[in-house]
């Protein structure tokens, strides 16, 4: 991955606190014969909730994976908070202020919760926190403030009850949760997350969606969020981009968006060519957040 580190030279457009807090522009990802993202400019404002929507395939998870700098666009510039990031290394990301969680998470399966969330937090300090005992006192200090701050957002996300339990003893509902926390713990300004509601039940899905507008209201966040859920999507969110085979085809307020022609073809489209597909038309949200499109 060609990248580069950070330096003040960085600093592109409006600059730092001005403008969108995410710009991206032109972006294109190609894997061989695939286009997984085609050309693709969107804006997300700050301090807000921007859903990203749109089929399976249509290239959300890849765009994540680019703007976490997973992968190298083909073309295109990714700017974040006035930085052009495009060539930056994924290592980065968390000193900048971006996490994210992983549509199939992406926890350490013979660890604690604990111990999950405070590898969230890791690069604020030096500490290696499985050679704990063998480190300098002033890197144990570091690591006694990882753990009060890892614990106080398992109380935040009423995790604390499963602190000390191992990852692989707990149900996958919990585990989005706890993946959350881990994605909190590094302190960002910029959070994706990449279906958050997979898996939940409806009762989930309205807890998780209550959470979230919490979180970015207290935390002072700008969300980025990939969900399959339309009611907790339109819910919640106060701008929507809707992506298929890696094109924009909309992009607005959830009302406009739910009814545009062709948000609805595109749901629709891959109903027809796929029985039993797990999509629906976003028009169908109704109220209830727990709707699975
Ligand atoms: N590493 C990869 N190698 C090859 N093709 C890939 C890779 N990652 C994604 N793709 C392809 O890119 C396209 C977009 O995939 P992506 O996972 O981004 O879709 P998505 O919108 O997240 O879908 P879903 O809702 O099912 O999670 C798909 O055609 C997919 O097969
Ligand atoms: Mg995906």
């Amino acid at each position: 991955m060609g990248a580069s580190m950070l330096s003040s030279t960085d600093a592109t457009c409006a600059g730092p606190g001005a403008g969108p807090i995410l710009s991206v522009s032109d972006l294109s990802l190609r894997f061989g014969g695939i286009v997984a993202i085609n050309a693709l400019s969107f804006d997300v404002r700050r301090d807000v909730i921007c859903g990203l929507i749109g089929p399976n395939g249509a290239g959300k998870t890849s765009l994540f994976n680019c703007v976490s700098r997973l992968y190298n666009p083909t073309t295109g510039r990714i700017v974040f908070d006035g930085i052009d990031i495009t060539r930056h290394r994924s290592q980065a990301m968390a000193r900048l202020g971006i996490a994210r969680t992983f549509q199939n998470l992406a926890l350490m399966k013979s660890l604690t919760v604990l111990h999950n969330v405070m590898l969230g937090g890791y690069h604020h300090g030096r500490t290696r926190l499985l050679r704990a005992p063998f480190v300098p006192v002033s890197w144990r200090a570091e690591e006694t403030a990882l753990r009060v701050a890892a614990y106080r957002l398992l109380e935040r996300l009423q995790l604390d009850h499963l602190a000390e339990e191992r990852i692989d003893s707990l149900p996958y509902p919990t585990l989005k949760r706890v993946e959350l926390a881990r994605a909190l713990a590094s302190q960002p300004r910029f959070l994706m997350l990449d279906e958050p509601a997979g898996g939940l039940s409806h009762a989930e899905v309205d807890d998780l969606a209550r959470t979230l507008v919490q979180v970015r209201r207290d935390f002072g966040l700008t969300l980025l969020l990939v969900e399959h859920h339309m009611g907790m999507v339109m819910n919640i969110s106060d701008d929507i981009v809707v992506l298929d085979f890696g094109n924009k085809i909309a992009e607005g307020k959830p009302v406009d968006v739910r009814s545009d022609p062709r948000v609805i073809q595109a749901y629709l489209g891959k109903q027809r060519g796929k029985a039993g597909v797990r999509k629906a038309s976003p028009t169908a949200t109704g109220a209830a957040s727990g709707e699975h499109a």
